[in-house]
């Protein structure tokens, strides 16, 4: 039988929606043309002038690089095209973007959340980087302006979250809620196929990510549980890895098992990661592929969120050493 590509996919999977109209799959489709096209950009940086930083800063006063600009600006092309999304949030934005309707009534269904480059410091230095996207459908009335009600939703509401890694080859996962799909490009004729259907972390993880170099400023149940990692027994120690691509790190540890770590630390309280366009898509997918996701005490999908760019601690990953961490935080914190 031929490979499924993404486009199949996306149609054969369109009832599993009651009363869809094919909004979704439109825009899921909008999506896989924006990874396309942002993957163009990311294979010939260093070709072109696509390397470095641009002249600004963002919201989280980090410095941009031209390729967060530029995905940003491609990905929201590509969602405002379609009469689909009455509004879109994204790391790169102070404020959430308005969407207006061909007759300017706004009558689209869906927000959108985007990390547009997630780890983009590893643009210069040619390692993997990727996209994060999370839907939700809109709680105001359509026919009205998006608000920012529509964006403070909590992720177990979200109606399908994914990401694009582009490595050494680009892939697209996602998840509607039954279960986690991923589809690799083939560059040659630029058509995403399904390679890795239902996607589940394996039962015991050995791999451990975090930013070590941080560890003076780890609260003590992450230092105890880093030493637990470290300590020789019949299964340890575990096997570090990080990228410093949140995109790359979990996308590594779904398929080999692992867990993600990004702590409160002196310099960032509720630790690094944004809860609404990075934590929640990644903990979605994380529970649909049999995975964990918490913020220490929490779990993620269930916190109701107070701003746009919101920080939260983060722990992702196997739902086994999740429940450890959060143990060591129990006890020591
Ligand atoms: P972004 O490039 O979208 O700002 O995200 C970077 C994030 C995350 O992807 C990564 O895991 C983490 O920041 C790395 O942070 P440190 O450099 O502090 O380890
Ligand atoms: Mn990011
Ligand atoms: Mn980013």
């Amino acid at each position: 039988m031929e490979p499924k590509t993404l486009g199949e996919f996306i149609i054969a999977k369109q009832h599993e929606f009651p009363y869809s109209t094919g909004e979704l799959s439109s825009l899921l489709n909008s999506i896989r043309l924006a990874a396309k096209i942002v993957n163009h950009y990311v294979n010939k940086a260093g070709l072109v002038d696509v390397i470095g930083a641009a002249d600004g800063t963002n919201i989280h006063d980090e410095q941009q690089q031209k390729l967060d600009v530029l995905a940003n600006e491609l990905f929201i092309k590509a969602l405002i095209n379609r009469e689909i999304v009455c509004g879109i949030a994204s790391e790169e934005e102070k404020d959430y973007i308005t969407i207006s309707g061909i007759n300017g009534d706004n009558m689209n269904k869906y927000v959108v959340l985007i990390d547009p480059l997630d780890g983009s410091s590893n643009i210069d230095v040619n390692v993997s980087v990727g996209t994060i996207f999370s839907i939700y459908r809109r709680i105001s009335p359509a026919g009205s302006p998006v608000t920012l009600e529509d964006f403070l939703q909590p992720g177990y509401k979200q109606v399908a979250a994914g990401y694009v890694i582009y490595g050494t080859s680009t892939m697209l996962v996602y998840t509607t809620g039954h279960g986690v799909n991923g589809f690799t490009l083939n560059p040659a004729i630029g058509v995403f196929y399904l390679s890795h259907p239902n996607m589940k972390f394996p039962p015991k993880g050995k791999i451990y990510s975090i930013n070590e170099g941080n560890y003076v400023h780890f609260p003590m149940g992450i230092k105890k549980y880093i030493k637990y990692c470290q300590e020789e027994t019949d299964d340890r120690p575990y096997t570090s890895r990080y990228i410093g691509s949140l995109v790359s790190d979990f996308h590594r540890n779904l398929i080999k098992g692992g867990v993600y770590l990004y702590p409160p630390t002196s310099k960032h309280p509720n630790g690094k990661l944004r809860l609404l366009y990075e934590c929640n898509p990644m903990a979605f997918l994380a529970e649909q592929a049999g995975g964990k996701a918490s913020d220490g005490t929490r779990r993620i999908l269930d916190i109701e969120p107070t701003e746009l760019h919101q920080r939260v601690p983060f722990y992702v990953g196997n739902t086994e050493m999740v429940d450890k961490i959060e143990d060591f935080i129990q006890i020591y914190d």
